[in-house]
């Protein structure tokens, strides 16, 4: 049922987010992750549906695993496009008609940007967007920021290099939306020309006054950030294979970069990476992409609790 004293209903973009909240979530985020067993099932009797059109691991996984932890029970469908009623051509808005019947919360992965937002419209139950096209998603940018926050012990003044596809990747154009509430960022974004941040997410970051560039070679910012957010080359977002495989090289991560990278900074990466990390940068402590991504279940049992718990 809808519940208008909830400080957040859906969860569909960064957008939403303020200081404040973000303050919230991750207090009970570091509670979740130093109580190795939550006592208290605070979502004892709710049901979170996790329903993804598109492959994930991490988020979908990560995302029941803090149901069930939680004391929630999950129901899913992790091929969405194949295995649901989307097959016989059921609309987004039936199917999320029919799913808030069933279930408390709809974590839901789309491929169509606007998805999530659609589905809130339809739905009688807290939505979560776990990621909607090329578009948004706000729980991996409270990941991402948990992590930052974690491992450098602060956020307002840091200096962040976002790498690789920033064109398609969803996870920089939240990340981005979040970072602005923080002072005296300094943001590099670096991308081949074709692969540079959208328009919309510029024209934001301009009218926010952020301290950003816009760059193409990563080696001269390696020695100022404290921040490197890589990025895989969103192949299923291309319309053209050939434009795919000419970008899909356009930044490797490896030991020479390492050695110019400074030695409080810290790489990330939403995951999965494909080339743009090679392997042998995994054994340095500077890699945190592991730690990103185990942080993942923690800020996700925190935005469950926030949004369907009691309190
Ligand atoms: C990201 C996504 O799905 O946007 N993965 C994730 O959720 N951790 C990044 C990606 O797929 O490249």
């Amino acid at each position: 049922m809808k519940d208008n004293s909830r400080p957040l209903q859906h969860l569909i973009s960064s957008k939403q987010l303020n200081r404040e909240l973000i303050k919230k979530i991750f207090g009970k985020a570091e509670y979740f992750e130093n109580s190795n067993s939550v006592n208290k099932k605070p979502l004892v009797g709710k049901v979170v549906a996790c329903i993804f059109y598109e492959p994930s691991t991490r988020t979908r996984l990560s995302f029941e695993s803090a149901a069930l932890r939680l004391g929630a029970a999950v129901i899913s469908t992790e091929s969405a496009s194949h295995f649901s009623s989307a097959v016989k051509g059921e609309t987004i808005e039936d199917t999320i008609r029919i799913i808030s019947g069933y279930a408390d919360a709809i974590v839901l992965r789309h491929y169509k940007e606007g998805a999530a937002e659609v589905a809130s419209r339809f739905s009688t139950v807290t939505v979560i967007n776990a990621g909607d096209g090329s578009g948004e998603h706000p729980t991996q940018a409270l990941l991402d920021l948990y992590t930052i926050k974690k491992e450098l012990g602060r956020i307002d003044g840091i200096k962040i290099g976002l790498v690789g596809d920033l064109l398609y990747g969803r996870t920089v154009h939240s990340l981005l939306r979040l970072l602005n509430l923080y002072k005296n960022i300094k943001i590099y974004l670096v991308s081949p020309k074709e692969l540079r941040i959208p328009e919309e997410i510029r024209t934001f970051l301009i009218e926010k006054k952020a301290d950003f560039k816009e760059i193409e070679d990563l080696s001269t910012i390696l020695n100022d950030i404290d921040v490197l957010y890589v990025t895989r080359i969103q192949k299923e977002r291309f319309k053209s294979k050939k434009k795919y495989e000419s970008l899909k090289a356009s930044f490797q991560i490896n030991n020479s970069v390492l050695r110019k990278l400074k030695n409080k900074a810290i790489i990330m990466h939403p995951l999965p990476r494909v080339t743009e990390i090679s392997f042998e940068v995994d054994s340095d402590k500077r890699a945190a992409y592991f730690r990103q991504a185990k942080n993942g279940l923690f800020v996700r049992m925190a935005i469950l609790d926030l949004m369907l718990g009691e309190d």
